[in-house]
C-alpha cells in the first residue's frame, strides 16, 4: 500500500502538476500526516518539493519518468530487443541482476532504477543516485569466451557511454583509464562492473552504468570530486528513456565487437579520447605511487607506462590514476 501510494504521488507529481494531499489522503484512506511523511521521504531522495498553502505539492521541475515501454520501442527502432526491466526504487541496480545469477537472468538483461537506495561506484565507495535525476543501468552479461573476455571490459563500456552519448549529444567526451567517462575535466558517468566465475568454467558479469543527466542542487554538495552533468553540458532537458536505450544498444554492439574483433580494433578509438594520453600522470596501487607518463592502452586494456624510458602495462583493478597539477 506504502508502496502504491507513493509511486501514485511520484506519478502525480512528475507532471509538474499541483498534488493536493488532502485529495490523496481521501482517496487512499490515509491521514494527512501519512501524506506528509511520503512527500518528506521523496525529498531524501533527492525530489526537489515545495508546498503552496491551499494548492499543494508541486515539484520545482517536472521530471520524465523512466517507462520500460519508451525504452523497449526506441530499442526496437534500434533493431534490438533486449530484456528491460525498471524499478521505481532498488537498492543497487547491479545487485539486483547479482542476485538472480545464474538461473534467473538471461545474457543481455538490462535493470534500470529511478532512485537506488545503496547506489555502488567503484572502491567501496556510494554512488549517490537521486531519484529521477540521472540514469542508472545494469545489465548482465554471459561471457562466451570465459574471463579472458572479462579483461578490457571497462574499456569497451567507457567507449559505450562515450558512443551513447556523442550519438544524442554534441559533447566533448574523454575517457579517463580504466573506466571513468569525463567532459570538460570533470566526471560525467561512471561504471561498476561485477564479476563471478572461475578462469575455465561460465563466466557472469554485470555491467553498472551511472551518466549524470541533471544534478540536484540538494544532492550537488554530497558528492566529493569535480563533476558535470549532461543538462548544463547541452543547455537543455535530455529525454533518459531515449538515452538508456542508445546506451543498451551501444554496449550490445562494443560487447559483440570485443567478442568478435578483440579490445585491439578499438584502441584507436580509446586514443583519441584518452585524458592522459602522452601527459605525465601519478598511479596509486595501494599504498604505493608511481610518476610516469601516460603512453595509453594496450590490447589487453592495461595502462601503458612510461617510467625512465621503459614502457610497462600495468594491470590491477584498484590502480587509480590522477592529473597531475
Ligand atoms: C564509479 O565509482 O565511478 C562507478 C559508479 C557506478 C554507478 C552505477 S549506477 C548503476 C549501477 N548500480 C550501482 O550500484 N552502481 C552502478
Amino acid at each position: 500500500m506504502a508502496k502504491t501510494l507513493r509511486e501514485d504521488i511520484i506519478k502525480a507529481l512528475a507532471s509538474g502538476q499541483f498534488v493536493s494531499g488532502q485529495v490523496i489522503a481521501d482517496q487512499y484512506g490515509v491521514s494527512r500526516a501519512a501524506i506528509s511523511n511520503q512527500i518528506n521521504a521523496l525529498i531524501d531522495m533527492g525530489l526537489d518539493i515545495f508546498k503552496v498553502r491551499g494548492k499543494g505539492y508541486q515539484l520545482a521541475n517536472p521530471i520524465a519518468l523512466l517507462n520500460r515501454s519508451d525504452v523497449t520501442n526506441f530499442l526496437a527502432c534500434l533493431g534490438q530487443d533486449s530484456p528491460v526491466e525498471v524499478h521505481s526504487i532498488i537498492d543497487s541496480t547491479n545487485d539486483y541482476l547479482m542476485r538472480k545469477l545464474p538461473h534467473q537472468v538471461t545474457s543481455g538483461q538490462v535493470c534500470l532504477a529511478e532512485y537506488q537506495k545503496a547506489g555502488r561506484g567503484r572502491r567501496g565507495r556510494q554512488w549517490i543516485s537521486p531519484f529521477g535525476s540521472h540514469l542508472y543501468l545494469s545489465v548482465y552479461y554471459k561471457l562466451e569466451q570465459g574471463m579472458s573476455q572479462a579483461m578490457g571490459l571497462s574499456l569497451v563500456t567507457a567507449l559505450a557511454v562515450k558512443d551513447a552519448i556523442r550519438q544524442l549529444a554534441d559533447i566533448d567526451i574523454q575517457l579517463k583509464w580504466p573506466n571513468d567517462v569525463y567532459a570538460n575535466g570533470k566526471k560525467l558517468a561512471g561504471i561498476l562492473i561485477d564479476l563471478e566465475g572461475q578462469p575455465t568454467g561460465d563466466c557472469h558479469c554485470v555491467i553498472g552504468i551511472g551518466i549524470n543527466v541533471q544534478m540536484p542542487e540538494s544532492m550537488a554538495l554530497l558528492i566529493d570530486q569535480p563533476w558535470t552533468d549532461i543538462t548544463s553540458l547541452v543547455g537543455g532537458k535530455v529525454d533518459r528513456n531515449l538515452l538508456a536505450a542508445t546506451l543498451i544498444y551501444c554496449l550490445n554492439m562494443r560487447i559483440m565487437k570485443q567478442r568478435d574483433s578483440g579490445l585491439a580494433s578499438m584502441l584507436e578509438d580509446w586514443h583519441q579520447h584518452d585524458l592522459f594520453l602522452n601527459k605525465e600522470i601519478k598511479l596509486l596501487t595501494g599504498s604505493k605511487e608511481t610518476q610516469g607518463v601516460c603512453r595509453g592502452v594496450n590490447e589487453q586494456g592495461a595502462l601503458m607506462l612510461e617510467v625512465d624510458g621503459i614502457i610497462k602495462p600495468i594491470y590491477g583493478g584498484e590502480v587509480s590514476v590522477r592529473g597531475l597539477s
